[in-house]
Parts: C-alpha cells; sequence; structure tokens
C-alpha cells in the first residue's frame, strides 16, 4: 500500500521572529509512518516543525505552515492508498506577517487571524481521493460525539479520537488512549506507548483497505 501520513504541529508566522503554533510533538504521526514502513508500506510522512528524525524507509517532507501542508499534501496524496491526517494543523494564521519584529507599544495588542484551508476536509471534495481515509479527532469533551461528526462531515472511513485534556496522553506524551469510530461502531483501545497504538491503527487501516477490495 501507498500510505501517507500527516504529523507534527504547524507554525503561523506573525513577525520574523515569532510565530503561532501548539504543543504537538510528532511523535503520534511519526509512530504511525514507522509502523506503516515497518509492516512493508510505502510511506510519505508530511511533517510540521519536530525535534524528531525521519523514520527508516519513509520519504518525510517536511513544512512549517498549514497552507504548505495543504500543498504537500495536494501533490502527494494523488498516489495514496491510504491517508492518515495525524497532525495537529493551525486552524487560524495571522492575516498579515509584519516585515519587521512588532514592537510593543500599548497596553493591549489584538491579532487579527484568518482561517486556514482544512486539509482532511479538502481530501474527498478537493483533492477527489477516493482512499481510505483516516483523520483524528483531538477533544476535550464529547469525544464520541465529536469524532463522529468529524467522520461524517469530511468522509472518513475511520477517525481516531483522543482527549487531550488529560495528563499523560495525547499531546507531546509517549502514550495516548484513542477511540477508533467507524461509521457503524466504535473500539476503544487501551492506553498504550504510541510506538504499540500505530501498530494497531495500521492493522485497522489495512483491514478497512481490504474490506474495499
Ligand atoms: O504530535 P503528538 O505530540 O504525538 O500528539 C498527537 C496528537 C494529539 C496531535 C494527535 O493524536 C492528534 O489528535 N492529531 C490531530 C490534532 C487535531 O488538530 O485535531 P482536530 O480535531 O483539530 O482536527 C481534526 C482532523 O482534521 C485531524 O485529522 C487534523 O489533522 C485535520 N485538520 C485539522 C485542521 C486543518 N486545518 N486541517 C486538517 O487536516
Amino acid at each position: 500500500m501507498n500510505l501517507l501520513v500527516t504529523a507534527g504541529p504547524t507554525r503561523e508566522p506573525l513577525d520574523p521572529v515569532r510565530y503561532l503554533t501548539n504543543r504537538s510533538s510528532g511523535k503520534m504521526g511519526y509512530a504511525l509512518a514507522e509502523a506503516g514502513a515497518r509492516s512493508g508500506h510505502r510511506v510519505t510522512l508530511i511533517s510540521g516543525p519536530t525535534s524528531l528524525e525521519a523514520p527508516v524507509n519513509v520519504n518525510c517532507i517536511p513544512v512549517e505552515t498549514a497552507r504548505e501542508m495543504f500543498e504537500a499534501t495536494s501533490i502527494h496524496i494523488d498516489r495514496a492508498d491510504v491517508a492518515i491526517f495525524a497532525a495537529a494543523v493551525a486552524d487560524y494564521r495571522p492575516v498579515s506577517l509584519a516585515e519587521n519584529k512588532i514592537k510593543k507599544s500599548e497596553e493591549h495588542l489584538a491579532l487579527a487571524l484568518v482561517r486556514n484551508p482544512d486539509i482532511l476536509g479538502s481530501a474527498r471534495s478537493e483533492f477527489g481521493f477516493e482512499g481510505v481515509l483516516v483523520g483524528f479527532a483531538a477533544e476535550t469533551e464529547a469525544l464520541e460525539e465529536n469524532a463522529r461528526r468529524k467522520l461524517t462531515d469530511k468522509g472518513c472511513d475511520l477517525v481516531v479520537a483522543n482527549l487531550v485534556a488529560q495528563p499523560g496522553i495525547g499531546f507531546d506524551s509517549d502514550h495516548n488512549e484513542v477511540l477508533l469510530v467507524y461509521p457503524d461502531r466504535s473500539e476503544a483501545l487501551p492506553l498504550e506507548t504510541k510506538v504499540h497504538l500505530a501498530h494497531l491503527i495500521i492493522q485497522a487501516v489495512e483491514e478497512a483497505h481490504n474490506r474495499r477490495g
């Protein structure tokens, strides 16, 4: 199978020295890319900035912003049988990029933000992707309900849902606890290392791919 994985955070520049980002370390996405390669699949990993080394036998494409990730995905998703979106893409970016470092002046400073493209949401509608589509859902409440909405709205075959407000799992942890949400059922996986969960998710994805024939 040809597997495309997005991973890590995006960085949305504000001025030459500042950016907006989030706490994603890339560990979940890199573990998926590595598990995919170890299972004999051809893997393309589109990664935001992380401190991780690219896994062996994985074609790693570094990007910085959501728009760069969108662009890279639009190019590489064509060849994919399965696309897994584990990246924590910034939903918004600053409206403008200041040419020079923003100086402090008034007591309050308001930032104007604009929506970034929804990469997962574009997979079916804009990129015309017909393979197995796997989204993630990072939630702080109503895990299954919110994940199921994403599954339907974005045309996914599977959404991997995780609670991200609990210490020790989710963002920037070696562990995670996920709920696999399919169109017809859900399956909770136990709290485990991201490396172990990645193998279980790759197995789930292989099964979904085989079911499609
Ligand atoms: O990187 P780690 O430190 O290992 O942490 C792992 C993780 C918590 C980041 C990961 O498990 C996870 O939940 N990734 C998705 C994070 C996220 O942004 O979730 P979301 O519910 O906001 O987005 C839903 C889906 O849409 C995700 O598949 C996301 O990649 C995708 N998305 C979101 C916004 C956007 N503009 N484009 C997208 O493709």
